[in-house]
């Protein structure tokens, strides 16, 4: 039987407004002896800690903080360096017998960083327990601050973000009933005439929302023929949701 030593706790800290944290993450968040932060470099403030700063304000005992980078790059070879050192990190921690929650913002099993570092502590350190704490996530709290229903009956939801090649959101459009991009909202105007050419409509309900919950949040609801006249901020923090082919929308 292996043995277990010490617990990485993944947390879904959720979009952004604190009282959108779960009771179980703030039991977590209370009693952990470490709170690990990732960040995408060094300077960078994190959102995810500040959403759980009163949490952590009300506990008698300061946790521990363990900042890990996890830079925005696509060379592979440096991000599988990465993720390797900072899971040797956290394993070294819990080798102490420690509780290690990895603060993640949303659900952290959704686009989330936590994912990278979860399958290589899986892979590398087995023995260390691991526990997954969902969050309410950006998409669903979206969803709810700009009164959208994303899906109803049997319709069909596709969740892409903003690197995806245009000949494959005009496959997946075509398919869908409800389009939703993560990772900024900026592309949303150039893709009008893809997405108009896939079945939706100059009718089709359109979304963006950025900073979703928190006192930054800014909601514009439209039609997609709206679009061309929007000012997109280009904020990484925003999402963009489209949704086609209701009986309302075909009229
Ligand atoms: C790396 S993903 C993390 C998603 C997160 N795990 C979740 O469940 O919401 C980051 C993307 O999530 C979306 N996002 C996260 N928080 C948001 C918020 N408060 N408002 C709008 N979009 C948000 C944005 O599209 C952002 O580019």
């Amino acid at each position: 039987m292996k043995k277990v030593v010490g617990k990485f706790v993944g947390v879904g800290v959720g979009p952004g407004d604190p009282e959108l944290i779960t009771v179980k993450a703030v039991k977590v968040l209370k009693t952990a002896d470490v709170i690990s932060i990732p960040k995408a470099h060094e300077n960078k403030p994190s959102l995810a800690l500040s959403i759980v700063k009163d949490v952590l304000k009300e506990r008698k005992n300061a946790p521990e903080v363990l900042e890990l980078v996890f830079p925005m790059t696509n060379d592979k070879d440096e991000l599988e360096r990465l993720w390797c050192e900072n899971a040797h990190i956290v394993a070294g921690e819990a080798k102490k017998g420690k509780t290690i929650a990895f603060i993640t913002l949303g659900d952290p099993m959704f686009y989330s960083t936590f994912i990278y570092l979860c399958k290589k502590m899986q892979q590398e350190h087995p023995e260390v327990e691991l526990q997954i704490i969902p969050g309410v996530t950006s998409l669903t709290a979206c969803a709810a601050v700009s009164k959208i229903p994303l899906a109803e009956k049997n319709e069909v939801v596709a969740v892409l973000t903003s690197g995806v090649a245009e000949e494959k959101i005009s496959e997946i459009a075509k398919h869908a009933s409800s389009l939703v991009f993560m990772k900024g909202a900026k592309q949303l105007k150039s893709l009008v005439p893809v997405l108009e050419k896939s079945g939706f409509t100059k009718n089709s309900t359109v979304a963006i929302v950025r900073r979703c919950t928190l006192p930054q949040q800014d909601v514009l609801v439209g039609k997609l023929s709206d679009v061309k006249d929007w000012d997109i901020h280009d904020d990484y923090f925003s999402i963009s949701m489209i949704k086609q082919k209701t009986k309302e929308n075909l009229k």
